[in-house]
């Protein structure tokens, strides 16, 4: 805290609201699925207001998110002028950005021709092939007259051979999935209504159960008014987004690249993606063990993730950037405040006072896997370029951890001014279970920005 106090600064202009999806919740466009993980499109523009300006005129501008989610950063900055790249591994998110991209160019008659077939369509008769392919964790999601309409919704769907139509007709479909089931994303988990018939004493009643056919055509109607208010253009902008895990593609990008990244990584919380968008990863075609790769490939941030350790290390062995691994995983070692927070969490682990033994576990790879990432942000930015990382502080066993300070002395480290963390006025609270045993104490939610010194820009 003493190293970073200096750059610890209370910003009235950053609300709850903007930090998070809230402020979009109703916007055209960016209301089309709700992604409570999002950040809002204002963030995004009020950090662009404030750190474009030192840029020369005339510069092609590159932003890049690695964790680009539903894509915010990317559509929002390419609106700008920006050319923007995005990484992002969840299907759901990387749907929703190329269903994002697609509103831009979609042919409207070709659309409002979709939306029509649609609302002809005989919803009645089951196509049994087509049934929606369900994994372990989502059987019994829904009541079985919406099973038979998703099967004529999905064998609709191969009939689409506009891909940008397609594109957002399938976005449509994962924006009501939750609406129309027994499951409602809760914190952390699905919560299943007792009306599920899934095993287990459930009281939870989440209230009316939507009719598919009717909230489907609902929000294609939604996402077809939507277009015709807005234009949303790219102008001459280049959107890139790359499928898959940040910490193998970040690798191959190039260095001195961008001039800017803004990001929102998962937060060290326990809470499992996979879990979450468990109806809308099976509607995408995921099994059960596709599943299981990707909470795998995630960055750790459950108490299921095992360490990347060895597969880290063989992957820069293997792009004969060894020095780099061992320099990323340096800074995890030499980083007192986290080394701190570990020990003093083993020890609680062996004295058996921790609700999962794996959370030391956890944070570590948490933290080990953010220090590449890290590592390479500060790579492939251009010298004069900056980085800014949204992101809670949490807590465990009562023991605060300091993301905020860890990274940013982790992205020290990797050669980066650490120029401010900007808190908001006020910090989330911790879990209604920790407020009981330890009391209320609020953690730090905090927009870190790092510079990379130099005048390349
Ligand atoms: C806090 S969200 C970011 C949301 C984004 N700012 C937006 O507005 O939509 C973090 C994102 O990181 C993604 N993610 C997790 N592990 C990843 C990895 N290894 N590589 C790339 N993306 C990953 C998650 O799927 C999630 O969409």
């Amino acid at each position: 805290l003493q190293k970073f106090a200096s750059c610890i600064e209370v910003n009235p202009d950053l609300t709850r609201a903007i930090v998070s999806f809230q402020a979009d919740k109703r916007k055209p466009f960016f209301s089309w699925l709700k992604y409570k993980e999002a950040f809002s499109a204002d963030l995004v523009r009020y950090l662009l207001r404030e750190f474009a300006g030192e840029l020369r005129p005339h510069t092609r501008r590159e932003i890049l998110d690695p964790f680009s989610g539903i894509g915010t950063t990317l559509v929002t900055a390419a609106a700008e002028g920006w050319d923007a790249t995005g990484i992002e591994l969840l299907p759901v998110g990387a749907a929703a950005t190329t269903a994002r991209l697609a509103a831009t160019r979609v042919d409207l008659q070709e659309f409002a021709r979709c939306y029509q077939h649609l609302k002809e369509l005989d919803f009645t008769r089951a196509r049994t092939s087509f049934a929606f392919p369900h994994i372990r964790i989502t059987r019994n999601a829904f009541p079985s007259q919406t099973e038979t309409e998703i099967s004529v919704f999905r064998a609709f769907m191969e009939t689409i051979h506009d891909s940008d139509v397609r594109a957002l007709v399938c976005l449509a479909a994962l924006a009501v999935l939750e609406d129309c089931s027994f499951t409602r994303k809760d914190g952390q988990y699905l919560r299943w209504d007792n009306r599920s018939g899934r095993k287990g004493k459930s009281e939870f009643r989440k209230g009316l159960v939507l009719d598919f056919k009717s909230a489907l055509c609902a929000r294609v109607g939604q996402i077809g008014r939507d277009l015709q208010l807005i234009e949303p253009s790219l102008g001459t902008s280049r959107v890139e987004l790359i499928e898959g895990s940040c910490l193998l593609t970040l690798p191959k990008l190039e260095t001195n690249r961008f001039h800017l990244t803004v990001t929102s990584p998962p937060y060290c919380n326990r809470y499992d993606y996979t879990r979450t968008y468990a109806l809308e990863l099976a509607f995408l075609g995921y099994t059960d063990s596709d599943v299981s790769r990707l909470r795998q490939t995630l960055l750790s941030a459950t108490v299921e993730n095992r360490s990347k350790g060895s597969s880290l290390l063989d992957y820069y062995g293997t792009i004969g950037r060894g020095g780099f691994y061992a320099e990323a995983n340096a800074s995890v070692e030499q980083c007192d405040a986290l080394q701190e927070v570990l020990s003093l969490l083993n020890s609680a682990r062996s004295q058996g006072k921790l609700n999962n033994g794996n959370i030391p576990a956890m944070i570590r790879n948490y933290f080990f896997e953010m220090s590449f990432v890290i590592k390479e942000l500060a790579r492939v930015t251009a010298a004069g370029g900056r980085i800014i990382m949204i992101n809670d502080n949490v807590q465990y066993h009562g023991e605060g951890i300091p993301v905020d300070l860890i990274l940013s002395d982790f992205a020290q480290r990797a050669g980066l001014v650490v120029e401010r963390i900007w808190v908001l006025q006020r910090g989330k609270g911790n879990s209604s279970q920790q407020m009981g045993i330890h009391g209320r104490r609020e953690n730090r939610k905090g927009v870190y920005v790092w510079h990379k010194p130099g005048r390349g820009l």
